[in-house]
């Protein structure tokens, strides 16, 4: 069976490797001893993969059917396996190497000297290698942590392409505190909405536009919802800044009452759900957190595609660092508004079954909790 190699990014890994398998749920990942590389088994076509990673928030590069080759190895045996897989992975047009370094320096090894020995077997196997503009990059990856190195032709160029982790919430010409951080949105739209050729994405509370901008960025038919003019505004003054309106629609109304805000088109045809509701009562004023949160989930349901998936991020009192695992389900967390049982139960009782919860550091006195949850058929 194929083997890839998925390199993280090293801000939240456990949100990586949910939102890699949730663009590419045709693979099955197996963790590796570093934290960072993660294994995608199954046939992924090299378009399904490019895609991903083109979109994705927390995956850094993923390479092609990789060699993974561990220091207890010795080196030799890593020149003598890339030998070998340059020759059975053949590719047409000029080439370049590149390396990163993930956990520091790797002891004892140079990566300056690998390049240069796996740019020596490529320029043998007749390659031109060009490194401003190579139609084709090896890519490396050397963990320092965990001894092991792997290599492979790399799905895309490994830029950040929609330039997410350069982009910041404040460089919009409309931002206000509650402003998603844009690598944080993208990844909930990518856990919620998974691959691109699912349905619609929805920002049941869109404010400034956080994840209707990413999800509109990403390829995907955008709505986004809010009950205040004023961010309706300010979030289509944003898309326009962003080069896309012509992709998202930003709708005023009530997210607890979808089916009357929707176009009729877009009736059972959302996917994916992303909700990042008002710290606080909200500005109807009416309903208390928990019970906004209900409202909407039901409302989301009575809306959503049979396949459809939904992300809630919720302030938590501090939790401390916890970006490598997802929490385990006795794991207890204090949210800032309501009890948790309470906001569990919300979910079962609407139809939403959790299938994971991570935490996220925000500062020494916040939290995030970030939900991700199926639907679940109603007979
Ligand atoms: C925390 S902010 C969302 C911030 C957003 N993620 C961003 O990146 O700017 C919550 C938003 O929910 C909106 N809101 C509150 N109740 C609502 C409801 N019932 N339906 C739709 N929007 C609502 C508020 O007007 C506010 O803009």
């Amino acid at each position: 069976m194929a083997s890839h190699v998925a390199s993280l990014r090293g801000w939240h890994t456990a949100l990586a490797r949910a939102e890699i398998a949730s663009l590419l749920p045709e693979a099955t990942l197996k963790r590796l001893p570093a934290r960072r590389l993660v294994q995608l088994e199954g046939e992924l076509s090299a378009e399904r993969m490019l895609e991903a990673v083109s979109c994705s928030s927390g995956c850094q590069a993923l390479l092609s059917h990789a060699v993974l080759w561990s220091r207890d190895d010795g080196i030799d045996s890593l020149l003598e396996q890339m030998g070998a897989y340059i020759q059975a992975h053949v590719r047409t047009g000029s080439v370049a190497v590149r390396s990163w370094k993930h956990e520091g320096k790797m002891e004892g090894i140079s990566a300056r000297d690998l390049m240069r020995k796996i740019g020596g077997m490529l320029s043998e196997q007749g390659y031109q290698i060009d490194l401003e503009q190579p139609a084709h990059r090896l890519g490396m990856v050397l963990d320092a942590t965990a001894g092991i190195v792997a290599c492979g032709w790399m799905i895309g160029t490994g830029d950040d392409s929609d330039g997410i982790s350069a982009r910041r919430a404040t460089d919009r010409p409309f931002f206000k505190p509650v402003s998603l951080d844009p690598r944080l949105a993208r990844l909930a739209v990518n856990l919620a909405s998974g691959p691109r050729y699912k349905g619609a994405t929805l920002d049941l509370m869109t404010g400034t536009g956080g994840f209707v901008l990413e999800a509109a960025v990403s390829g995907r038919e955008a709505y986004g919802i809010d009950l205040d003019s004023e961010m309706i505004e300010g979030a289509q003054r944003n898309l326009d800044w962003a080069e896309q309106a012509s992709n998202a629609s930003l709708l005023l109304g009530d997210a607890t009452r979808l089916a009357e805000v929707l176009p009729k088109d877009a009736l059972h045809r959302i996917s994916g759900f992303v909700l990042d509701p008002p710290y606080g009562r909200n500005s109807q004023g009416t309903l208390e957190p928990t019970a906004l949160i209900r409202a909407v989930l039901e409302s989301s349901h009575s809306v959503a595609a049979s396949d459809a998936h939904f992300v809630l991020i919720v302030p938590i009192h501090p939790f401390g660092e916890h970006a490598e695992e997802a929490l385990p389900e006795d794991a207890s967390v204090e949210l800032l508004h309501g009890q948790w049982d309470e906001l569990q139960a919300c979910f079962e009782q609407t139809g939403w079954r959790l299938l994971g919860r991570w935490v996220e550091h925000v500062h020494a006195s916040l939290g995030r909790l970030i939900l991700h949850a199926t639907i679940v058929p109603q007979d």
